[in-house]
């Protein structure tokens, strides 16, 4: 039996332009995913998790797999294979993270499931399981920058760049974010290709906010060394109206917004948008103020801190 735990994640700033090249900054929560893999003598992959079950033959083509559990099904197949082993796979998923809501719950499960399932066979390292988690990630959305399955891997506070890969950002802030949750689903994949629409029809509008989204992250790499939370949320601000403009916001989701820059250093929508959830920045001090802000609202919300762990096997 093997065993591995990853957390979810926040994007503090650089969503969808990360897709075109654009840095972004994010970080894991400290929320988990925990995935457990055991062979089993029956030749088929049994996937049981609290968004559903799958019970499918072995060597089955990917694209007849029909269900969010897709990743695990690859991963338990690809694995058996490369080791041609003859065994099935039985796996079992609990996690903390609220699903679909842009807080990484299907990267994580990627991530914690390429742990679990490729450590039955052999030792890997965190580079592999990564690089594993994000073609699991692309049997769901091709289009993904691999941000999202970097920082479950490797936890901590980050730039990612889709070329340079990522670089842990040294910083003593150790802020709170406030997460409040819309409740409305969203395709990550759905979205993205929205965005991928808007772009087309505005090729120059779009490069124009690729360029102050850049210029946005750099301000926002020398605040966080500073633990400047005045200026992130200021920046938090900025970075909303771009993602207002490229069209993944809607009325539900500025409204909370609103509701939280009443209290907090600053918010923003975090992932894809189009619904899931909002963060907004607090330190102890506007802590308290903005969950119960959000809560009058009858807004979902909770707090949650960076995770510096990653990925953990057991
Ligand atoms: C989704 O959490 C983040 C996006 O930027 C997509 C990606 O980076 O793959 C919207």
């Amino acid at each position: 039996m093997s065993k591995a735990s990853a957390p979810g994640k926040a994007i503090l700033f650089g969503e969808h332009f990360v897709v075109y090249g654009v840095k972004a900054i994010l970080c894991a929560i400290n929320k988990r995913v925990t995935v457990t893999a055991e062979k089993i003598p029956q030749n088929k992959i049994l996937i049981k998790s609290n968004i559903g079950e799958l019970d499918a033959p072995l060597k089955k083509p990917i694209s007849e797999i029909n269900s969010p559990l897709k990743p695990f099904y690859y991963l338990a197949n690809k694995m058996i294979e490369k080791h041609n082993q003859k065994t099935g796979i039985k796996i079992f998923v609990e996690s903390e993270i609220p699903l679909g809501v842009g807080l990484g719950s299907s990267s994580a499960c990627c991530v914690a499931g390429a742990a679990s399932i490729s450590r039955l066979f052999e030792e890997t390292s965190k580079e592999q399981i990564l690089e594993l988690a994000i073609e699991a990630e692309r049997t769901i959305f091709e289009n993904t920058s691999g941000a999202d399955c970097t920082v479950c891997t490797f936890g901590g506070l980050m730039e990612y760049d889709k070329k340079r890969g990522f670089s842990q950002i040294e910083s003593d802030s150790n802020f709170n974010l406030v997460i409040a949750n819309s409740n409305i689903e969203h395709s990550t994949d759905v979205v993205v290709s929205n965005v991928g629409q808007f772009k087309e029809k505005n090729e120059e509008k779009f490069l124009n906010l690729c360029q102050k989204e850049s210029e946005l992250v750099k301000q926002v790499s020398i605040m966080l060394k500073n633990n400047d939370l005045r200026g992130l949320g200021k920046c938090m601000h900025d970075n909303q109206k771009f993602l207002e403009i490229i069209g993944i916001s809607n009325e539900k989701l500025r409204e909370m917004i609103k509701m939280a820059e009443d209290t907090s250093f600053g918010a923003k929508i975090t992932g894809a948008g189009g619904g899931g959830c909002i963060i907004a920045l607090t330190d102890e001090s506007n802590l308290e103020k903005t969950i119960l802000k959000l809560r009058e609202g009858n807004y979902d919300c909770f707090s949650v801190k960076i995770d510096f762990k990653g990925l953990d096997t057991f």
